[in-house]
């Protein structure tokens, strides 16, 4: 099915966002480190600006899982695809997502990280869909909350593609009649 992408949210508003998520994790956080876990693959572009964008010391590792199958609903079940390399046992811990719906991927990995022992646990998100969740998260740093619409950009796919965009946009279908 073709598709055409129509922007969301611009390159700028992104990047000053995640200016403003960095600034204000470097006043949280300060005179600690904080130990960034990437959720691969979607979360890759926005840690790595946002890594970019923090003055505490940083330290970074990344974890993959997958929810099953492709397209633009995601499933229930959640599968550790790649661990982390690391303990996190006391460690100041934020788990840096692209974009929580369902929220389903969320509760199960943070669950799962908080019986490793960090010594605190918070959930950094660039984009939040809350008319979607099905399962309550509690989200520390939102970067936009977004309606009801599949978007791709700054590492969200559609089947794979336009994680390269540097901007967030819509996907419009040719179903839609546009
Ligand atoms: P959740 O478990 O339903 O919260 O969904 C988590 C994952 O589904 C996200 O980390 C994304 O990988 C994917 N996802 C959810 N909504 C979108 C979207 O609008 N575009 C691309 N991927 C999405
Ligand atoms: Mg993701």
């Amino acid at each position: 099915m073709a598709e055409r992408i129509k922007v969301l949210l611009t390159e700028e508003e992104v990047d000053a966002k995640i200016q403003i998520l960095g600034d204000q994790i470097s006043k949280d956080y300060e005179g600690r480190q904080v130990h960034l876990i990437c959720v691969l693959k979607g979360g890759s572009f926005f840690m790595c600006e946002l890594a970019k964008r923090i003055t505490v010391p940083v330290s970074l590792d990344f974890m993959a899982v997958s929810s099953y199958g492709s397209g633009t609903k995601s499933g229930g079940v959640v599968k550790i695809v790649k661990d982390l390399d690391d303990p996190i046992r006391g460690k100041d811990v934020i788990v840096v997502e692209d974009i929580v719906d369902s929220g389903r991927t969320l509760s199960y990995l943070l669950e799962m990280l908080w019986a490793r022992g960090p010594r605190s646990l918070r959930l950094c998100t660039l984009l939040d869909k809350p008319e979607r969740r099905v399962v309550d998260v509690d989200v520390d740093y939102t970067g936009f909350q977004i309606p009801d619409e599949f978007v791709v950009g700054y590492g969200l796919d559609y089947d794979q593609r336009y994680r390269n965009l540097p901007y967030i946009g819509v996907v419009q279908f040719e179903s839609d009649g546009e």
